[in-house]
C-alpha cells in the first residue's frame, strides 16, 4: 500500500457523501437478515466426513505418474555470498534426476506481495529465487535436488556442500533501531497520527501508566506443512497447491512463467490451515521450474523444519503503550508507539498500532511505528496480524491503570467505550462492544473474582482483555451459478477451505438466497479455473463470496423473470419478486408464484447459468467497522515453581449475525488456543549471532496441547451489521485478539507480578517482584 493511494482512499472518504449507506446500492440491509433458515443452523462442515474418513486429498498427497519428489537445502548462515557450489555428489546419488541452484535455475523474477491493493498479488518475499549467488538469511533455499523418491532426494541434499563467504549481517532487535524506517503508511492507515497533545496530557493526568511490551516472533504451524505437486502439461501447468490464495497463486505464476492466465490452474481443495502462512513462497516456484525442465511432475512438500526456516511468521514487537486518566477514569492520553521486524523484501508491517485506534475513547492520541531491517527469514501476516499483540500491550496497560486507580477493569473500559470511531469520527455502522463485556462478565462469574482464594500452593486469579479486528469485503469476488429444472443449483468460484467452514457456509446462505432446502445446493471451490475468488485473508471470505452470491441470485431472478413470459410470473419486474418455495413469487401477491421446474420447462431449458459479481465494497468509505472481543479468563499459578495452568475461558464477541453457530463456535475456539499458546508456550527462538532459528519443531516451539486446554465457552451478541451480506461480519481473525492480556492480567491478579514480555515463562514469575 503506497501512501499515494492511502492519500487517495483519505480523500475519498471525505468527499464521498454520495457513498451508499451499506453493500447493497438501495442501502437497506439485507433481506434475509432475520429471516435465515437454513443460515443460523448448526449445521456440521460439508467437508466433515471426506477429511475424517481421509478420503480428502491434499496438495502433497496427489499422485502422478513418473513423479519426482524434491528436497531443499537452506542456508546455515545468514547474509553471505555462496564462493561455489559443490553438487558432484549429489548429482551422482542414486535417484538424482537434476540439483538446481542459481547456476542453472532458469532467470525469473519475484511476484507481486501480497498486502497491499493488488488483488492478484500472492507472494511474501520480494527476493530472487535461486538466481543469485547471494544468501540474505539463514533459511534461505540455496539448492534443490530432483529424485526418484524422497528418501533419495533427502540423501542427496545432504551431500551438497556449499562454501559461503560471510557478510556483515544485522540480526540483533536492538541493534537495528538507529536504522529504523518509518513509512508514511501502515497497510491502509496512515502511520503517523496525533491527534491533541498526548505527552501533555500524559504528564498532566491524575493516574497514568506508561510501559514497553515485548512480544516474540510466531510460527503460524499449520497442521498441515506447506506442499506443492506440480505437472506440465505442454505449455499449460497443474498445479496442486495448499494455499489460501488460489486465483492470486495462478495469476503469479501466469506472469512469473510468461503464460496466459488460462494456461495455469491451481486446484487446492483442502487447505490443513494457513492462518496467513499459505501464499506463494519459493518452494512452489522452485517446483514449477524443476517440473519444466524436466518434463516430470514434481511434489516439494516441507519438512515441518522447512516451515520454520523460509515461510515467516509473525515479527516480534516492542511496544511502547502510555495512558492517561482523569480523576473519574476518562482516558486523557493514549500513545501507542513501537518497533516490528520488517525485512526490506518482506510484506506485512505488523500493524499493532491500528487496533488501539479504535478501541477507546481519550482526549489525545499518538500512533506511530518503526521498522527494523533484520537479515531474517521474511516475516508475514499472521492470524490478526498487529491486533493479536498489539492489544497484548494495549490491554494490559488498562488493567494496570485500573489496578493503579483501584476500579474494576471492565467497568475502566466501559468508561471509555466511543460512541464512534474514536480517531476518524466516522460513525460505527454497528457497534455493541459494551454488551459483549456486559454479558461475557455475567456468564463468566467476573463478580466473584475478588473472592478468589489460593488453594494450597496454587495462586488464583481472574483477568480480562479486550480485543477487535476490522471488517472489510474485498473486491473482486465472482461466483457461477447453475440452476436446473429439477430445482438443484449449484454455486462454483475459487474460494478457498482451509478448515473455516467456506463451503458450508456458503451452501446455507446460497439455500435461503434462493428459497431452497439446503439438501437442493452444492456450491464448488478450491479451482482456479472457476470464476474468482479473493484470497482467504483478513477475515474477508465470508462476506465477499457472499455478496457474489447475493450478485448472482439477483441476475438470476432477473434472467428468469426474462422466461417468465405468459405464466404465472408474467409483467412482474424483479423488484417486485423474491425467491421463495423452490421457485419465485410477487411479493406483494405470494400466490402468485412459479417454481423453477417449471419456470424452465416452459422455456424449454434443462438449466440456466448465471455469472454472480459482488457490489462495490464502498461501504469502507463510509463507516467504521469493527468486531470487538471481550475475553475472560482463570488461572492457578503454582507459588513454588511459577507453572501457570489456565482453567476456564470465555469469549464474548461483537462481530455481526453467526450464520453457521457450529463452525463459527469452532473458529472462534481455536482463535482463543491459538492466543493461549501466543501468551505461555509459543516462541520462535533466534541464535542471534547467526540468525538461525534453534526451534524448528513442534517439539521445541510448543503449540497448546489436549493437555494445555482449558474448558472454553463462546458466545455472541449476534447482532447484525446492518450494511453487510447477511448481517455477517469475519470471525477468523478477532477470536486471537485479547487472549494474551486477558492471561497475563489473570497472571497478575493471582500473583502481584506483572508480566510484559511473551511468552509468560515461569523463569519469568519467578524472578519477577510483585508490582
Ligand atoms: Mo490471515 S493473517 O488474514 O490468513
Amino acid at each position: 500500500m503506497s501512501h499515494i493511494q492511502n492519500t487517495i482512499i483519505g480523500t475519498a472518504r471525505t468527499l464521498l457523501g454520495w457513498v451508499p449507506d451499506g453493500w447493497l446500492p438501495s442501502g437497506e440491509p439485507d433481506p434475509l437478515v432475520g429471516r435465515e433458515s437454513a443460515l443460523g443452523q448448526p449445521t456440521s462442515r460439508l467437508d466433515g466426513a471426506v477429511k475424517v474418513a481421509g478420503a480428502a486429498r491434499f496438495a502433497a498427497e496427489v499422485p502422478l505418474d513418473r513423479m519426482v519428489y524434491a528436497a531443499l537445502v537452506h542456508s546455515p548462515v545468514t547474509r553471505a555470498r555462496i564462493n561455489a557450489i559443490d553438487t558432484a555428489a549429489a548429482a551422482a546419488a542414486p535417484g538424482v534426476v537434476l540439483v538446481l541452484t542459481h547456476a542453472n535455475m532458469p532467470p525469473l523474477g519475484t511476484p507481486a506481495l501480497i498486502g497491499g491493493t493488488d488483488m492478484t498479488a500472492a507472494g511474501n518475499s520480494a527476493l530472487p529465487i535461486l538466481q543469485k549467488p547471494e544468501v540474505r538469511y539463514n533459511g534461505q533455499v540455496v539448492a534443490a535436488v530432483l529424485a526418484e523418491t524422497q528418501e533419495q532426494a533427502d540423501h542427496a541434499a545432504s551431500l551438497i556442500e556449499v562454501d559461503y563467504a560471510r557478510l556483515a549481517a544485522q540480526t540483533r532487535f536492538n541493534n537495528a533501531k538507529v536504522t529504523a524506517r518509518t513509512p508514511p503508511s501502515v497497510l491502509f492507515d496512515k502511520n503517523h497520527v496525533r491527534v491533541g497533545n498526548p505527552e501533555q496530557e500524559l504528564e498532566q493526568s491524575a493516574f497514568r501508566v506508561d510501559q514497553i511490551y515485548q512480544t516474540p516472533t510466531l510460527n503460524h504451524a499449520a497442521m498441515e506443512p506447506h506442499g506443492v505437486t506440480v505437472a506440465w502439461n505442454g505449455d499449460s501447468l497443474l498445479v496442486h497447491d495448499a494455499t489460501q490464495g488460489i486465483a492470486p497463486t495462478a495469476m503469479a505464476l501466469a506472469k512469473l512463467f510468461g503464460l496466459k492466465p488460462d494456461q495455469v490452474r491451481v486446484l487446492s481443495p483442502f487447505v490443513g490451515g494457513g492462518f496467513g502462512s499459505k501464499g506463494l513462497w519459493d518452494h512452489q516456484i522452485i517446483a514449477v521450474a524443476a517440473a519444466r525442465m524436466l518434463g516430470r511432475p514434481v511434489r516439494l512438500a516441507l519438512k515441518r523444519e522447512g516451515v520454520f526456516r523460509m515461510v515467516g511468521g509473525r515479527s516480534p514487537s516492542e511496544q511502547r503503550l502510555a495512558l492517561g486518566a482523569d480523576r473519574e477514569g476518562n482516558f486523557t492520553a493514549l500513545i501507542h508507539t513501537g518497533y516490528s521486524v520488517m525485512p526490506p523484501y518482506a510484506t506485512c508491517p505488523e500493524p499493532y498500532s491500528l487496533g488501539s485506534r479504535s478501541a477507546y475513547r481519550a482526549r489525545s492520541f499518538e500512533f506511530i511505528q518503526h521498522f527494523l531491517d533484520l537479515d531474517i527469514v521474511p516475516n508475514t501476516f499472521m492470524r490478526a496480524p498487529g491486533e493479536a499483540i498489539g492489544t497484548f500491550a494495549l490491554e494490559s496497560a488498562i488493567d494496570e491503570l485500573a489496578h493503579a486507580m483501584g476500579i474494576d477493569p471492565v467497568e475502566l473500559r466501559l468508561r471509555n467505550e466511543p460512541e464512534k470511531h474514536p480517531v476518524s469520527g466516522a460513525a460505527w455502522s454497528q457497534h455493541d462492544a459494551r454488551k459483549a463485556w456486559l454479558d461475557g462478565a455475567e456468564r463468566f462469574g467476573w463478580s466473584r473474582r475478588s473472592a478468589l482464594q489460593p488453594d494450597g500452593e496454587w495462586l488464583r486469579g481472574m483477568g480480562c482483555g479486550g480485543g477487535s479486528f476490522p471488517y472489510a469485503r474485498v473486491p473482486g469476488n465472482s461466483v457461477r451459478l447453475t440452476l436446473s429444472r429439477d430445482g438443484k443449483a449449484h454455486l462454483a468460484c475459487s474460494a478457498q477451505e482451509m478448515g473455516m467452514g467456506t463451503a458450508t457456509v456458503q451452501t446455507q446462505h446460497a439455500a435461503d438466497r434462493l428459497g431452497l432446502p439446503i439438501h437442493q445446493v452444492t456450491f464448488e471451490l478450491g479451482d482456479s479455473s472457476l470464476p474468482t475468488a479473493s484470497m482467504a485473508g483478513g477475515s474477508t471470505g465470508t462476506v465477499s463470496v457472499a455478496s457474489a452470491v447475493a450478485g448472482a441470485a439477483q441476475k438470476l431472478l432477473a434472467e428468469l423473470l426474462g422466461l417468465a413470459k405468459n405464466g404465472p410470473l408474467a409483467g412482474l419486474r424483479p423488484a417486485d419478486c423474491e425467491f421463495a418455495r423452490g421457485g419465485i413469487r410477487s411479493r406483494k401477491h405470494p400466490a402468485r408464484h412459479e417454481s423453477f421446474g417449471a419456470l424452465l420447462a416452459r422455456a424449454g431449458r434443462d438449466e440456466i447459468t448465471v455469472l454472480g459479481t459482488a457490489s462495490a465494497p464502498l461501504e469502507f468509505f463510509k463507516y467504521a467497522m469493527h468486531s470487538t472481543a471481550a475475553v475472560f479468563c482463570e488461572v492457578r499459578v503454582s507459588a513454588v515453581s511459577g507453572e501457570i495452568r489456565v482453567d476456564r475461558l470465555l469469549g464474548s464477541y461483537d462481530c455481526g449475525a453467526i450464520l453457521n453457530p457450529k463452525t463459527a463456535a469452532s473458529q472462534l475456539r481455536g482463535g482463543l488456543i491459538m492466543g493461549l499458546g501466543q501468551a505461555l508456550t509459543e516462541e520462535v527462538l533466534f541464535d542471534p549471532r547467526s540468525g538461525r532459528i534453534m526451534n524448528p519443531s513442534l517439539a521445541d516451539y510448543h503449540i497448546p496441547t489436549h493437555l494445555d486446554v482449558p474448558p472454553i465457552e463462546v458466545m455472541w451478541t449476534g447482532i447484525p451489521d446492518p450494511r453487510t451480506p447477511l448481517g455477517a461480519r469475519g470471525i477468523g481473525e478477532v477470536s486471537v485478539t485479547g487472549v494474551a492480556a486477558a492471561i497475563a492480567n489473570a497472571v497478575f491478579h493471582a500473583t502481584g507480578k506483572r508480566i510484559r514480555r511473551l511468552p509468560i515463562t515461569l523463569d519469568q514469575l519467578l524472578e519477577a517482584t510483585p508490582g
